[in-house]
Parts: C-alpha cells; sequence; structure tokens
C-alpha cells in the first residue's frame, strides 16, 4: 500500500503518517508514504519519502503522484484566517492545486482513493441548532468557499471515475501543539494551550459560542478510517461531517480550571475581536453525524479527556 499525503508536514499531515505506518488501524500495512509539502516531513522513518515544493506547481504535483499511488490525502491548504487576508493565495492553493491534484490522479492506471480534508466553514446563514446531513452550503468566508468548491470538483471526479473520493469534513480539531497559527479558531487551542504552559491568551468570542471540536488522535483516526472505507458503504454520499463533540468556549474554560487550575483559568482574557466572530461564529455548532457513527467514525467522549491528550502529549515532550 502507498500512500500520498499532500500537507505531510503540517499537524495533521505528521500525525497522520505516523498513524499510518503504525499499521494498526483500518487501513493495515503501508508500505510507503510520499510527503508532499512546503516543508520538510519530520517523521523519521524509512518508509517516508519527503518531497518538497508547492501543490500549486504543475510539475510538483505531477512527480508527487507516483503512478503506483493507492491512496491520496489532501491535507495542504491555506488556512482560514490567511485565505480571508490573501485572496489570490487561498485560490491558488486551496482550488487551483485541488484541481491539479485531482487532474494528476486523472492519468493512473488505477483511481486512487482521494481523501480531501474539508471543514465546517463550508456552512454559514440561517442554520438550525444540529445541522442535518443535507444542509445546504452557504459560506461565509473565503476558505470556506474554498473548502466547497474543492469538496465539488472531489465529487465530480469521483462520479466520473477519475478518482474514488471521499471528502471529511472535520470539526475545529484542539488542542493543538506549538504556536498560534493563522487559522480565524486559533483561539479554540490558544485558550487552553497557552495558560497551561504560563501564558496569557485571549477568548475573542463570546463564552457561549458552541464549537463543534475534535481531538487530533480522534481526528486522525477518521481519516485513516476514511482512506480505507470501501466506497459501496458510503452509498453513493461520499461527504461525511466527520464526528465531533459540541462544548461552548465557557465550558472548555471550566475544563481548563479543572484540569489546569484557577490560575491557569484567569491567564485567559475575554476580548471581542469582530473579525474572529464574524468567522467563527459563522460556523455550526452541532451536527447529525449518525452515519458516520454508524459507518464506524468516532468522536472524542468528552473535552476534559481532549485537554487530558494535550497534556499528556506535553509531559512525554518534556520527557
Ligand atoms: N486543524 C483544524 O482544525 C482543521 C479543521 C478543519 C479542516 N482542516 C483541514 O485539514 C487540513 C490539515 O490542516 P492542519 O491543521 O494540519 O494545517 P497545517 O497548516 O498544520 O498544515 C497544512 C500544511 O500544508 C502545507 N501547505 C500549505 N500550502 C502548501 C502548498 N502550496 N504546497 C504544499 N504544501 C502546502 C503547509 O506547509 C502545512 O504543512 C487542511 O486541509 C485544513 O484545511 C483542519
Amino acid at each position: 500500500m502507498k500512500v500520498l499525503v499532500t500537507g505531510g508536514a503540517g499537524f495533521l499531515g505528521v500525525r497522520l503518517i505516523r498513524a499510518l505506518l503504525a499499521g494498526d488501524g483500518p487501513m493495515g500495512r503501508v508500505d510507503a508514504v510520499v510527503a508532499a509539502d512546503m516543508a520538510p516531513c519530520p517523521v523519521d522513518d524509512p518508509r517516508v519519502t519527503s518531497r518538497v515544493g508547492s501543490v500549486a506547481d504543475a510539475a510538483f504535483v505531477a512527480a508527487a503522484v507516483e503512478p503506483d499511488v493507492d491512496v491520496v490525502y489532501h491535507l495542504a491548504a491555506v488556512l482560514s484566517g490567511q485565505s480571508e487576508a490573501e485572496f489570490d493565495i487561498g485560490m491558488r492553493v486551496n482550488v487551483d492545486a485541488t484541481r491539479l491534484l485531482l487532474e494528476a490522479c486523472r492519468k493512473l492506471p488505477k483511481p486512487p482513493r482521494f481523501v480531501f480534508t474539508s471543514s465546517l466553514a463550508v456552512f454559514g446563514g440561517p442554520m438550525p441548532e444540529v445541522v442535518p446531513e443535507d444542509m445546504v452550503l452557504m459560506p461565509q468566508s473565503s476558505y470556506g468557499a474554498e473548502k466547497a468548491i474543492g469538496e465539488l470538483m472531489v465529487c465530480e471526479y469521483g462520479r466520473k471515475g477519475f478518482v474514488d473520493g471521499v471528502v471529511c469534513r472535520l470539526p475545529t480539531i484542539t488542542v493543538r501543539p506549538g504556536k498560534p497559527n493563522s487559522a480565524a479558531s486559533s483561539f479554540v487551542s490558544g485558550i487552553i494551550r497557552e495558560p497551561l504552559n504560563g501564558e496569557a491568551s485571549e477568548c475573542p468570542v463570546p463564552l457561549d459560542t458552541r464549537l463543534w471540536i475534535s481531538s487530533p488522535d480522534a481526528a486522525v483516526a477518521n481519516l485513516v478510517r476514511a482512506g480505507a472505507i470501501p466506497a459501496e458503504r458510503l452509498g453513493g454520499r461520499p461527504v461525511l461531517n466527520l464526528p465531533g463533540i459540541t462544548v461552548t468556549a465557557a465550558e472548555m474554560l471550566d475544563s481548563l480550571e479543572r484540569l489546569g487550575g484557577k490560575a491557569a483559568r484567569e491567564r485567559v482574557a475575554l476580548t471581542d475581536v469582530e473579525r474572529i466572530k464574524a468567522i467563527v461564529c459563522s460556523w455550526p455548532g452541532a451536527f447529525d453525524v449518525s452515519r458516520p457513527l454508524a459507518l464506524g467514525f468516532a468522536a472524542d467522549a468528552d473535552f476534559d479527556g481532549i485537554v487530558r491528550q494535550y497534556m499528556d502529549g506535553l509531559a512525554h515532550a518534556r520527557g
């Protein structure tokens, strides 16, 4: 089994590659992984080939899509904050590069499984409390619009038999280690990570804002499953809202206090940032995920468990 992961040096890409190489998931044994990213893939394993370049470059994509690839995970993307601020870059990477990659896959002797990581940012406008599977797409950001275009392309290339496409709409993933990033949702990790590391942080949205979230481990396990699930089990509906849990910003801060103490909670200042609110508060806070759950996809048990996952990772990194 050979797998290509674009964005293979990123937050989820690295974790996905490690999970694939562990070989104990539904995909079984993976013999080779090609990681295509602007940055070198840090996974140190002889089965990994790191290709450094841009997925917006047709020659790079043609070389990265090797003729015997079985599964393509397309994770490389410009995230929500940058897509909104730099329209042309967002369109080039999130839309044009997705088409380049699909075209390269179309030329292969056997259509590969093509897993596209989309986002709940494809939704917006008036929405019910719990978003059903057939909710109309109404993105309120460049990122959401670009992901929606990508979804349609993957479905159309799938319908034509050029790829075996699966679209995974990921919840917001938290707690993300490291530094804040260019996603509008960056604070969803920042309000836990920074206080636990003794640093100040800001919550820029109202405390009753509902967020649909997943831990990195749950998201990666679901992506592995998406790479392996037989097409017939999807019943002609290859777009999946991956399971998550609904938490409010207030509930997240309660968890922070429970697990990190009162001092950690006090490091979070409540602010009000229109630019962030306009994007994040347009996203749905809960989904009907009965079909993905029946297909074997899974969600975290609760938010405390997500915080513990991060704290365990910290403890491990510190030795
Ligand atoms: N993390 C989340 O909360 C979340 C939520 C919903 C959807 N997603 C989607 O999941 C995917 C992975 O997200 P992530 O959190 O790992 O992001 P990330 O920013 O950590 O990783 C993205 C990777 O893509 C690479 N990349 C960007 N432009 C590129 C280009 N032109 N050519 C090659 N590589 C390029 C970056 O170098 C980076 O390593 C993305 O498609 C993202 O839109 C993530």
